[in-house]
């Protein structure tokens, strides 16, 4: 219904950032920041039809900068971990940039497309929506070929956000896009989300080391904490005593959907909150998500929007990826992007209530 834009702030450099609002009839609103494209608000009503802000993140620009956890932001080139910061395509080895336990690589790099300034077009109408591009130069971060990045922002009329990832490149490279969104569907200063439920369409996950790369195992879910294929509370089965959630501090797993990637989105997760009444389902056709449990939240320097501290587990993030470290296990989806191949996929995350 409408897409508004105003400065968000300035970087040191001079360059300004912007927020955009996009606005539909129901009364939802969404704002983006064009520093790393970041979902910054998602205002959605509860059963009582009052809004409030579901997504997690900072009042201002410098905690985007400087803060950790990706909060909000788009993630590329590679979602995820590459263990050893190294793989070898067609034959030649790259490195890439280190920035993860002084050994791995994360979320793209020392500098990812979470930390660029995106150009935005904004696009008015009953759906409006943000258009955002980038261009990542040959050996960016170390990743080669030229990547052309197109990612557009729809609310539509019944309060989804939907996110169309699209990229072509000139060179053979590796490609993981994903949103780092973090979720509390009683909004993002209500506590932890234990009590949230969730369902997930996914039949195995990734076991990781300790330092989060996956050992190559893919492992059923069945009999394991990991088992959301029934709805169930996030607190249910947070037990750190469990070797994988322990190594990982709580659920941060790559989680495989049945049948792996698909033609158009098929619903693939349900998160409920049934205090608020809150419900999101998730939409993709990207074969796995990460689930991430906020493991990390502790930072007391960037605390959250109005000075709301950050906690352990006060959010999680549905992250639809493909695997990550994929290039390094031949068992892993393929994660190759060829000149003349379209990288093209959507999540649609809806908001209702039950
Ligand atoms: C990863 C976590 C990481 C976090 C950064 C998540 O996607 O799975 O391991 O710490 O991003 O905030």
């Amino acid at each position: 219904m409408s897409i508004e834009k105003k400065a968000f702030g300035i970087l040191a450099d001079g360059r300004k950032v912007s927020a955009y609002t996009l606005r539909n009839e129901a009364g939802a609103k969404v704002k983006i920041i064009d520093f790393g494209g970041a979902l910054v608000q998602i205002k959605v009503p509860d059963r009582e039809g009052n809004n409030a802000d579901v997504i997690c993140g900072y009042d201002q620009l410098d905690s985007y900068i400087n803060g950790d956890g990706y909060q909000g932001a788009l993630i590329g080139r590679f979602g995820n971990r590459i263990g050893g910061s190294k793989f070898t395509l067609d034959g030649k080895t790259y490195k890439v940039s280190v920035n993860d336990n002084g050994v791995n690589s994360l979320h793209g790099g020392i500098c990812g497309f979470n930390a660029k300034i995106w150009n935005a077009e904004m696009v008015d109408g009953d759906e409006p929506r943000l258009i955002l591009t980038l261009t990542s130069p040959d050996g960016e971060e170390g990743y080669p070929g030229k990547l052309d990045v197109k990612v557009t922002y729809t609310l539509t009329a019944n309060n989804s956000v939907v996110i169309d990832y699209y990229a072509v490149c000139d060179k053979p490279t590796i490609l993981n896009l994903t949103n780092h969104a973090y979720f509390n569907l009683g909004g993002y200063n209500s506590g932890k989300i234990f009590d949230h439920k969730l369902w997930l369409d996914a039949d195995s996950y990734l076991p990781t080391d300790e330092k989060l790369i996956p050992t190559g195992e893919i492992r059923s879910v069945t009999g394991t904490p990991f088992d959301f294929t029934t709805e169930k509370t996030i607190g249910q089965d947070f037990d750190l005593t469990n070797t994988d959630l322990g190594l990982a501090g709580g659920f941060d797993h790559c989680f495989n959907f049945k049948g792996g990637e698909t033609e158009e989105p098929v619903l693939r997760g349900i998160l409920t909150d049934e205090k608020s009444g809150r419900q999101m389902k998730m939409y993709t056709n990207q074969p796995c998500v990460q689930f991430y449990s906020g493991n990390f939240l502790n930072n007391e320097k960037y605390p959250f929007k109005n000075n709301y501290p950050q906690g352990l587990q006060n959010a999680l993030c549905l992250e639809t990826q493909k695997m990550p470290d994929a290039i390094n296990h031949d068992n892993f989806t393929d994660c190759v992007l060829r000149p003349g191949q379209e990288y093209k996929y959507t999540t649609i995350y809806e908001f209702g209530v039950i």
